[in-house]
């Protein structure tokens, strides 16, 4: 059902990592020798990756996302007891051609086929998304691949979601921001974008400033809540 918060949006603007991409899935593909500690690696890698963005942004040393999930990656690996660079080197290789989640390529088609731009907004590199992007076969469905690299700081600062709006020529107020990092999706609200929060982990929500427009489970209902 149309959400009234959606009546009028120009452009989707999609976070990458988490959303479009299964984080879990460069471990659950080459993670076999790390037995059963191959869940609590991924978990801690996401983990400190994230942290990793936060803290170098709060302390003005920034270095771009590659660089940091392979810090993140090394320090999970480092926490349970696994020294391997060759797997390191398999692993960080593997973040290239992340799987899709099943419900991407469908949504994006039934959004640009109801005339909305769509666009990704991530902490990913350049390099690191378009590999991402190919990998899934998603270079036709997207209108733009934005990345922090271009603004030099991470999400959630403003500056970030202000370079979408510069990029795609769109006000703030008529792009739908998607996320699951709630974090994220905070983070966008609280800039101006209309946030649907897609709750795929069935998380809490934060405690953050920031209005949340709509939360959905899957990108299926996307197209919908905006009327198409
Ligand atoms: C991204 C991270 C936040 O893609 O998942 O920007």
């Amino acid at each position: 059902m149309t959400n009234p918060a959606f009546a009028d949006i120009g452009a989707c603007v999609f976070d990458a990592y988490g959303t479009l991409f299964d984080v879990h899935s460069a471990i659950r593909r080459g993670g076999g020798a790390l037995g059963d500690k191959a869940d609590a690696v991924s978990d801690l890698w996401r983990r400190k990756q994230l942290e990793y963005t936060w803290l170098r942004s709060l302390m003005g040393e920034h270095v771009d996302f590659w660089q940091v999930t392979g810090d993140g990656l090394a320090y999970a690996m480092a926490a349970q007891g696994v020294e391997d660079s060759a797997l390191h080197e398999q692993l960080m290789n593997l973040y290239l051609s992340l799987d899709a989640y099943p419900d991407v390529a469908d949504c994006l088609k039934r959004l640009r086929a109801g005339g909305k731009k769509t666009a990704i907004l991530t902490n990913g590199t350049p390099a690191m998304v378009q590999a991402a992007v190919e990998s899934a076969g998603l270079t036709d469905s997207l209108d733009a691949a934005l990345s922090v690299e271009d603004v030099g700081i991470y999400k959630p600062d403003r500056r970030v979601y202000q370079f979408a709006v510069d990029r795609l020529e769109t006000k703030a107020e008529r792009i739908c921001f998607v996320s699951t990092n709630a974090w994220d999706a905070s983070g966008a609200a609280n800039f101006g974008f209309r946030v649907a929060w897609m709750n795929r982990f069935g998380q809490q929500p934060e405690r953050l400033p920031g209005e949340l427009s709509a939360v959905m489970a899957s990108l299926e209902e996307l197209p919908g809540l905006l009327g198409l």
